[in-house]
């Protein structure tokens, strides 16, 4: 290669640099530029500056050397800034960056139904309630008949009662408890009014399931016996723990409703905290939303307790907790809580 060839390559080569430059749309055509000149074996830019060696005239050696290695300096400086523009703007990174961040360890957290519990436990401690738990295997006299409910009542129905086995080889049937109500006279046969009592607990039924049905749910008991307790005593406890879970003021109405172990029964609905009360989708469009079940602790649950007759009064109320929960944070379907979904358990 004669000197004057060499002076003409490196200006071909500033001139095809300039023109694959500006084609360049990713880091591929980068690395492939890079390649193109600067490949140990068959680079463009390399075979120039190995040419330099057989050149004799060591003023002319000189004067191409450093016109080539200027040439090369331009180039790699021009390709590195590429690199970095294109580095961040395409999906394969040649380089390990060290700068991007970690991958965030996932935590487990408290499922949403344990959250509710543990809030509304927190309230009702408060408020001098003492907690208790349960048994979730329960025979069908503090389950149903020392509650009033007798064999032919339609709860005790096979369709909403997961039968177990017969209790001790008796004719007394072990079930699921179907509320957590199976220990109102669990408790009152050890303890002595006053009473306050909460029972946080899981519940079976034996239902068909749907977005506001599951075999498997919480509920959480509460009951108050006393010698002067009163219905206006359950509106005001009701009102205040559903005011403190649902972090504003709510109204609660009171609907007859049948429960055997109470007299008089109510249904107890609170006004919907998605509209305050106006109407809106969550409580079709009623103003109130169906919370719990509760009433005034009939007689014969007292009896059943072995209390004195007429000495006390009292009332119970269940709530709820996964329709609590739904209400709280507005979820449509209570089959999301006992699916395991990370996406939705995440959120809590
Ligand atoms: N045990 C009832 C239920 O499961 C709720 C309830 C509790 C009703 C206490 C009255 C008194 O729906």
């Amino acid at each position: 290669m004669s000197n004057q060839d060499m002076d003409t390559q490196l200006a071909s080569i500033q001139e095809e640099f300039k023109v694959k430059s500006s084609e360049v749309k990713s880091i591929t055509d980068v690395d492939a530029i890079n390649d193109y000149f600067f490949n140990r074996k068959k680079g463009k830019l390399t075979n120039v500056l190995r040419g330099l060696k057989s050149i004799k005239d060591p003023a002319e050696k000189k004067n191409l050397g450093k016109l080539a290695n200027e040439t090369k300096i331009e180039i790699l400086a021009k390709l590195d800034k590429l690199a970095l523009e294109y580095k961040s703007t395409t999906a394969k990174m040649s380089n390990f960056d060290v700068t991007l961040p970690g991958k965030t360890p996932s935590l487990g957290r408290i499922h949403p139904l344990r959250q509710v519990q543990e809030e509304l436990v927190d309230i009702f401690y408060s408020m001098g309630f003492s907690v208790h738990e349960g048994n979730e295997l329960e025979n069908e006299l503090y389950c149903f008949e020392y509650l009033n409910i007798p064999a032919t009542h339609p709860a005790r129905d096979l369709q909403d009662t997961f039968y177990v086995k017969k209790y001790q080889n008796s004719d007394i049937e072990e079930v699921l408890r179907t509320h957590t109500s199976n220990m109102q006279v669990r408790i009152m046969e050890q303890q002595k009014p006053p009473l306050r009592i909460v029972v946080p607990g899981r519940v079976f039924r034996n239902e068909a399931i749907d977005a506001s049905h599951e075999h498997t749910f919480y509920q959480m008991e509460g009951f108050v016996v006393d010698e002067d307790v009163s219905i206006s005593n359950l509106t005001y406890v009701l009102k205040e723990a559903m005011s403190k879970i649902l972090q504003q003021s709510v109204q609660i109405r009171l609907r007859p409703g049948y429960f055997p172990y109470v007299e008089p029964g109510f249904e107890a609905d609170c006004s919907c905290v998605n509209c305050d009360g106006k109407g809106c989708k969550t409580c079709k469009y009623t103003g109130w939303v169906e919370m719990l079940g509760c009433g005034m602790i009939h007689p014969k649950v007292f009896e059943s307790a072995g209390y004195e007759a007429g000495k006390y009064t009292g009332f119970a109320f269940g709530i709820g907790i996964n329709r609590l929960a739904m209400l709280k944070y507005g979820i449509p379907d209570i089959r999301e809580f006992m699916k395991g979904d990370l996406r939705f358990l995440d959120q809590f």
